[in-house]
């Protein structure tokens, strides 16, 4: 197994890198409060709505974010994201911010640190905050409590790449169960059997239902190469195979990745994000245990590495 470099391992100004307790492939980033209150106090007039409506904020706020951490934040983070080994971190402002408005503006000033976002179709704006309760009619497994949404790439059905992906938790009551579940792609013990199929590099039309608010038909691989690497790109509910073999390959990839090993179940704090290569990393979540009064939010950003 790899090994955590131990040159990114250590204690910054205002922040300290550390293992991610649950998964030796991701980081977790310890802030220091007096830093984040800094930040959020600069931002104190800034609104959500502000940052919507003007996309160049979404840079200032992210470099002022960048002036209280130090260059060696934006640093650090871009490295550890693009680095095949890890490809992801956590970090959590939970004990120092509360509003929906301060999580929005952190989100926003992280993702602006990594590259751009992708405009996210389904709520019309650059980010996307979703609920998840008891009752549900929508048309995908996204607000679906008590099934398990099963291991998958976002940006599947858009004609954009999607480099990064991030998860913020606003809310959570009630809710036991429903981890975020991980699976770096080069943990799972049969990539080799499924990247080397003759199917894995046939194009498999990808459709979103209505709610996404995409009408494009897309047309991906599921494995590529990228930097000499094999990649993945998969959502079982999107994809329109044309075939019977087609359909037969993605049932048993879905079935053998949700019976990894290496799956993990994150625990993710309120007013804690997770940033994923959604490259080499695929996400899903564990089935909620049924309760009436069950409410979790989260707020999803997607988006390109910046052009260096
Ligand atoms: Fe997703």
């Amino acid at each position: 197994m790899n090994m955590v470099k131990s040159d990114l391992v250590k204690s910054f100004e205002h922040f300290n890198v550390v293992q991610h307790p649950q998964s030796n492939r991701l980081y977790h980033i310890e802030l220091k409060d007096e830093a984040v209150a800094a930040f959020l106090e600069k931002h104190r007039d800034t609104s959500p709505q502000q940052l919507e409506y003007i996309p160049y904020r979404r840079y200032v706020i992210a470099n002022d974010l960048r002036k209280v951490l130090g260059e060696d934040f934006s640093k650090m983070i871009n490295e550890v994201l693009h680095d095949r080994e890890f490809g992801g971190f956590t970090l959590g402002i939970g004990k120092v911010a509360s509003s929906d408005e301060d999580y929005v503006k952190f989100a926003t000033a992280i993702t602006h640190l990594i590259g751009g976002v992708n405009f996210d179709a389904m709520s019309g704006k650059y980010y996307a905050r979703f609920t998840v309760k008891d009752t549900d009619n929508s048309d995908s497994y996204l607000r679906q409590a008590y099934r398990l949404f099963t291991l998958h790439t976002d940006g599947t059905f858009v004609d954009e790449p999607c480099d990064w992906l991030l998860m913020m938790k606003f809310a959570e009551e009630n809710a036991s169960g429903g981890e975020s579940r991980l699976l770096h792609l080069d943990d799972w013990e049969e990539l080799d059997y499924y990247a080397n199929h003759p199917v894995a590099s046939t194009k498999i039309p990808y459709k979103s239902p209505a709610s996404k608010n995409v009408s494009k038909t897309v047309y991906n691989n599921t494995f590529y190469e990228h930097n000499g690497k094999t990649c993945i790109q998969f959502i079982d509910q999107f994809a329109y195979p044309d075939t019977i073999e087609q359909a037969e390959y993605l049932k048993s990839l879905s079935e053998s990745m949700e019976s990894s090993s290496a799956v993990v179940e994150l625990e993710l704090p309120v007013g804690s994000l997770v940033v994923l290569n959604n490259t080499f990393w695929l996400h899903g979540r564990a089935a909620f245990e049924k309760h009436p009064d069950l409410h979790r939010e989260l707020l999803r950003q997607r988006g390109y590495f910046k052009k260096v």
